[in-house]
């Protein structure tokens, strides 16, 4: 994470510290778009941070449950909600422990949070919020790819593969993951892919300008009703 080069304390809660607004307040682009598509009902914002995505379905109506490991960042999200008028859940918690029960989610956004852990890990999340999901329910998530230039900065200093496409970055102290070109999309083969992109692209948001490889999809659960049926009587 550029800026941020230390270990042993919560880096997330550093960066929060930074600055008034890390990620800025615009909601993403693909979310907005798709706002009519979304059935009412309960949202599910993983690595809510400052809550950019968050308040923006908050302000539509919906009910909103943030889940972030950063007590600075919901502080901060709690703060905007109050400014907006608006009302949000906030939940400090790790995404690798949580639960819920299948089809509770009309829309459930995963912007940026899966880089940050192994893998195997990033892939079990993945498959757990396509349960969480109700039938026609919308999901965005976006991950870092093998073009990020981190990827490849590890791969030339020789580190050592935790596992596929997974680093321990002894500097940051944290465990970054990488998707292979498609790999994102494989996981949605059951659902109706409504936007997918990989691209290299230079951030201004934070720091000093510099570039990430990144995955996006915007997916819609068009699973048989008869499965998410099922899943919720389980
Ligand atoms: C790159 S930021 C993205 C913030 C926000 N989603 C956005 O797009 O503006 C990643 C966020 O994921 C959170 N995060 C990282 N690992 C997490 C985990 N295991 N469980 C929950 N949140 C996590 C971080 O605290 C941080 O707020």
């Amino acid at each position: 994470m550029v800026g941020i080069s230390h270990l042993g304390v919560n880096m997330w809660d550093d960066v929060y510290k930074s600055s008034e607004c890390y990620w800025g307040l615009n909601p993403n682009g693909n979310l907005v778009q798709s706002l009519s598509l979304v059935p009412k009902g309960n949202v599910l914002d993983i690595g809510a941070g400052e809550g950019r995505n968050a308040l923006f379905f908050a302000k539509h109506g919906f009910h909103v449950l943030c889940l972030d490991i950063s007590q600075v960042a919901s502080t901060k999200c709690k703060k905007l909600a109050e400014k907006l008028g608006v009302s949000i859940d906030y939940e400090i918690s790790d995404i690798r422990k949580f639960s819920s029960s299948p089809c509770r989610f009309s829309c459930i956004i995963c912007s940026a949070a899966l880089p940050f852990m192994k893998k195997n890990e990033a892939k079990e999340v993945i498959e757990k919020m396509k349960e969480w999901l109700v039938y026609k329910g919308i999901i965005l998530i976006s991950v870092f790819t093998t073009e990020d230039p981190m990827y490849k900065t590890y791969l030339d200093e020789g580190l050592k593969e935790f596992e596929n496409e997974t680093f321990f970055d002894p500097k940051i102290g944290e465990y970054f993951c990488f998707f292979r070109k498609g790999e994102l999309k494989k996981h949605f083969s059951n659902f109706k892919i409504m936007h997918y992109s990989e691209k290299c692209f230079l951030d201004k948001h934070h720091g000093k300008p510099h570039r990430h490889g990144i995955a996006e999809i915007v997916a819609q659960n068009n699973r048989a009703k008869s499965l998410s049926d099922k899943l919720e009587k389980e």
